[in-house]
């Protein structure tokens, strides 16, 4: 057993917990308490969560205002889970996302509902666009990260992951992310976008490609995992 109370609980969490813990191994530290951007582990050791829930814990851990909905929901009975049967406060929702969406947009647009995680978006949009096009081959992108499922994980360029699983997703091809800075085709700068886009093209257009018609392509607008690289507008 080790000395502090972190690695009490570290020590703990390795006897009992699977080996597919990942951040632990980065920062092995145990949390007892969060307050806005602050976190406090099992030693009292005060940090600044960087990691911020990955992105989405954008009031910060334990914001008065999300505090006092929760407080409000329990208080008044909500129900906590409904499936995808609808409540005032699921209508309300709605009307919030579509009124932060562009008019036009908003006009046409339709919610899914999917289960919580990034993961669970991109496996139901992958369904989505094989079910509206009939086709099955996608398209995505070398350094790109899509989650950790089977589906995306076979769209991630990440190979760490994937390198032990048989048989990903068939159909699914990568292509050289538009990356000016350490260049996929070895130029550099603007040139750069200029080929991605008309290797892209030229790949859509060819019938010798080996790609068949494609049901859609994802493409993460700033790669995330890839090295926090923006895609150039063309
Ligand atoms: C760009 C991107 N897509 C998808 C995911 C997967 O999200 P989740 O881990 O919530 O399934 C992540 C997670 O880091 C991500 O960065």
């Amino acid at each position: 057993m080790g000395n502090s109370n972190n690695e009490r609980y570290l020590e703990s969490q390795a006897a009992r917990e699977s080996n597919a813990r990942s951040y632990p191994r980065r920062l092995p530290i145990a949390i007892l308490e969060a307050e806005g951007i602050h976190v406090k582990d099992m030693d009292g050791k005060v940090y600044y969560d960087c990691l911020a829930g990955a992105g989405t814990l954008a009031l910060g851990h334990n914001h008065p205002v999300v505090v006092d909905a929760i407080r409000q929901m329990l208080e008044h009975k909500r129900p906590l889970h409904t499936l995808d049967l609808t409540t005032p406060l699921k209508e309300q929702f709605v009307d919030e996302v579509f009124a932060s969406l562009p008019e036009a947009f908003a006009k046409d647009a339709r919610i899914q509902f999917c289960g919580p995680t990034g993961g669970d978006a991109i496996e139901a949009a992958i369904k989505l666009v094989k079910t509206a096009t009939g086709n099955r081959s996608i398209l995505a992108f070398q350094g790109g990260y899509h989650g950790s499922t089977h589906a995306t994980m076979s769209l991630s360029g990440t190979l760490g992951q994937k390198e032990k699983i048989n048989a990903l997703i068939p159909d699914v091809h990568h292509l050289p992310y538009p990356y000016a800075y350490r260049c996929p085709f070895g130029v550099g700068g603007e040139e750069t976008h200029r080929i991605s886009s008309k290797y892209i093209e030229n790949l859509l257009r060819d019938p010798e490609s080996g790609i068949v018609s494609p049901c859609g392509m994802i493409l993460e607008v700033v790669q995330g995992e890839g090295g926090s690289i923006p895609a150039p507008i063309e």
